[in-house]
């Protein structure tokens, strides 16, 4: 078995492929108790502490739901509870937090806090997004591509949309891990960084993973299994809306692009999706720049192939795995 008890989880680059396999059953195996109505309450007694600097839905409720079924307390430290780099530094709050706590998840804008938390805090961190990697997510999206394909090694994935956000870091980073076919199809000026392709690269010739970087839509997802986008405008990135429409207006998932990947294929997305006019953002695009569906059209996103859902709710179990694991 695997010990990974006292480990943070900052980025899947520090996890082993038999690591990130053995998280991915263990959700697995979660998931099935509580289907079962099994609560072994693995957490008993303990506490975590949830920062977040930026809103969340899946991250947050994932992790409470995870810590309540297992017996644990979870606190949420919001924007403007806490003084966090504004009144006390992030080394000194870590301490404090960590004296408290047995684990504190960290949601937020710059990569380096959670990295200050962790090397700081004495308990595992986890990272629930920053700018630079979302690594909870890739785990939920992996066990959501198990279930639906039966593997992982081997799967034909293209990531489409803006080619350096944190999806698409972490994703590259954990499909090079396990050894997929890994695609980022985007414009050439938000293909992702050298330095990390480099680093995929390395992972990749250990797993018998390949990483192809294209502009090309027609190469990018021929025959895929795996399509997944994200939006096109990160939270804090708000004022590069206009530039990405224009720019990303061609890689829009839609059911064209789908009848190129395998007939068997499916879409993911991390969420929130803008796929229609239901929220008050999506009406304001339209208002402004005349686009009812931006980075997948609502076809696609309520079609049979669409797996957003069971990602969302696979958030919960996998979360679940990384604290049962790392207490
Ligand atoms: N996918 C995801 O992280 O969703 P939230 O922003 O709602 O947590
Ligand atoms: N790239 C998105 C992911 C949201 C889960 C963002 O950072 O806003």
């Amino acid at each position: 078995a695997f010990n990974l008890k006292g480990r943070h989880l900052l980025s899947l680059e520090d996890y082993s492929k038999k690591e990130i396999e053995y998280l991915i059953d263990l959700a697995s195996e979660l998931k099935r108790q509580k289907y079962a109505g099994i609560r072994p309450r693995n957490l008993e007694g303990k506490n975590i502490a949830l920062i977040f600097e930026k809103p969340s839905t899946r991250t947050r409720c994932a992790f409470v739901v995870a810590a309540v079924d297992e017996g644990a307390h979870p606190e949420y430290l919001g924007k403007g509870d806490i003084q966090l780099g504004k009144k006390e530094s992030v080394a000194d709050t870590a301490k404090v937090l960590g004296r408290m706590f047995d684990g504190i998840q960290f949601r937020g804008f710059k990569h380096e806090t959670v990295v200050g938390l962790a090397e700081n805090a004495g308990v595992p961190v986890w990272n629930g997004l920053t700018d630079k990697f979302h690594p909870t997510q890739i785990l939920a999206d992996f066990l959501t591509i198990f279930e639906h394909k039966g593997y992982l090694k081997g799967i034909k994935f293209a990531y489409v949309g803006d080619g350096r956000n944190n999806m698409a870091n972490s994703l590259m980073i954990g499909a090079a891990k396990v050894g997929m076919d890994f695609r980022i199809v985007s414009p050439a000026s938000l293909f992702p960084e050298d330095a990390l392709v480099a680093k995929a690269l390395d992972f990749a010739e250990e797993s018998g993973a390949s990483i192809t970087v294209t502009d090309s839509v027609d190469e990018g997802v021929e025959d895929v299994d795996v399509i997944y986008t994200d939006v096109w405008v990160s939270m804090g990135e708000e004022e590069h809306f206009e530039e990405r429409i224009s720019l990303l207006q061609p890689y829009q998932v839609n059911k064209d692009m789908m009848d190129k990947a395998h007939p068997e294929a499916i879409f993911m997305h991390c969420l929130p999706a803008f796929h229609d006019q239901e929220t008050i953002v999506g009406r304001e695009i339209k208002e402004k720049h005349g686009i009812e569906e931006m980075e997948v059209t609502d076809e696609v996103f309520s079609s049979k192939q669409s797996v957003v859902f069971d990602e969302a709710e696979n958030r919960m179990h996998t979360i679940k795995a990384v604290m049962v694991a790392t207490l």
